[in-house]
């Protein structure tokens, strides 16, 4: 066998949901690549013979492969930071007081229009340092702190330049539709026109965004907006996705799930209906834990409903000045565990195979099995529930990107 690369003295949790192992773990495993590919995974004692003199030979002690992360929801290109919102909750203003009072996202959109591109990218290009030293090797980000057509590209380029710069990968989401911007407080509808009939085209003419978000919600767009710009993105080919049911149930998520969306993220408040509609039409729920956490709600998302209707769970960071200012995809599996009561197991597949999914990857990332791409890292532990039960000393060892070894 002629290999680019081979792993031995490994376990691997290979997140292949086809094995019937839990973790799709493969212990006392070895792992081949070939042209940024996996070439090979099974276990050692099945490892065809290779020419041990040619071939790089990695070892990973006995401890533990997974697939690399993906971070499936961030908002992580931003300005400014809104640490005086934080000191006014704690002094009794909730976050639905701040958006109505004009703050909020709306003044992360105020420090966006200011900022010029280099400084965008600069302070992102750090934010995604710190997920890719965490085994993040694909991240979403999304625009949606622009509100105006200029801001918004200017967002997604930086986005797409940073894709470009990084061994992480990029998926762009453009989120035009994320708030009503201040000129046109009283015209949400004429707003939704913009999107539509100026960004939209936009975005679209110059390649800037792999999938359309909206945030529907009664401090944002409503069900009938939501659904006009997700159709038009939906007849431009775009991949769909939608925040919804964050703050209470409006049905977005049901109406999102019937136009197809990959996606529906928060869903704090969907109830039993909205879930079969996300399980019928095969959409993924991305959890938010961190934005649970710092925006101290109480009301869970639906997890063991979600579990009964099969419906993928995914785990995502929603790094984002406002509502989540935690940019740590490893916290977020331990939070998803003590929060959201999902297991270790559950957790990892939420930034692996069920994170791919939702991004509309699944063919390439998230899990380990032949053909797919050789994204993985190696973790200084003795069994992946560690993942998720700890926080604070980053136990990964080594990140693979592309086959290509990251130095980091
Ligand atoms: O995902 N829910 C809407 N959007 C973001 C919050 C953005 C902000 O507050 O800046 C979220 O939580
Ligand atoms: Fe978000």
């Amino acid at each position: 066998m002629s290999w680019d690369q081979v792993w031995l003295d490994i376990n691997i949790a290979t997140m292949d949901t086809d094995l019937s192992t839990a973790y799709g773990a493969i212990t006392d495993a070895a792992l081949a690549v070939k042209d940024g590919k996996i070439a090979w995974v099974g276990p050692r004692a099945q490892l065809p013979e290779f020419d041990v003199l040619s071939t790089p030979v990695y070892r990973g002690k006995g401890k533990w492969l997974t697939p690399g992360l993906i971070d499936a929801h961030t908002h992580l290109v931003f300005a400014g930071n809104r640490a005086n919102e934080f000191e006014m909750r704690l002094n009794g203003a909730s976050y639905e007081d701040i958006a109505r009072a004009g703050g909020g996202i709306i003044s992360t959109v105020k420090a966006c229009r200011e900022a010029d591109e280099a400084e965008l990218f600069e302070s992102a290009r750090k934010r995604l340092n710190a997920l890719g030293k965490e085994g993040v090797t694909t991240v979403e980000i999304k625009s949606g702190y622009g509100l105006d057509t200029d801001t918004e590209l200017k967002m997604l380029r930086v986005a797409r330049e940073l894709g470009k710069h990084h061994h992480v990968d990029v998926q762009t989401t453009f989120l035009g539709a994320h708030a009503i911007p201040p000129e046109y407080k009283d015209n949400a509808d004429a707003y939704v026109d913009l999107v539509i009939n100026d960004m939209l085209p936009k975005v679209i003419e110059q390649d800037l965004a792999d999938a359309v978000d909206v945030f529907c919600e009664g401090i944002a767009f409503d069900l009938a907006q939501t659904e006009k710009v997700l159709t038009a993105a939906k007849q431009a080919g775009l991949k769909i996705k939608l925040h919804a049911e964050q703050l209470s149930n409006i049905g977005g998520s049901e109406m999102a799930a019937k136009l197809g969306a990959k996606s529906v993220d928060h869903i704090e408040y969907l109830d039993e209906q909205g879930v079969k509609a996300i399980s019928d039409n095969g959409t993924c729920a991305v959890l938010l834990p961190g934005a649970f956490y710092f925006l101290r709600e109480t009301k869970l998302p639906p997890i063991e409903l979600l579990r009964q209707h099969k419906v993928p769970m995914v785990v995502a960071s929603d790094f984002n000045p406002g509502s989540s200012p935690l940019c740590s995809t490893q916290l977020m599996l331990n939070m998803a565990c003590t929060l959201f009561r999902l297991t270790p197991e559950e957790a990892l597949a939420g930034v692996t195979v069920n994170a791919a999914k939702a991004l509309g990857l699944e063919d390439k990332v998230g899990q380990l099995k032949l053909g797919m791409q050789a994204d993985f890292c190696l973790w200084d532990i003795d069994s992946p529930a560690e993942l998720a039960y700890s926080f604070g000393v980053n136990p990964c060892i080594n990140v693979v990107k592309n086959g290509q070894l990251v130095h980091q």
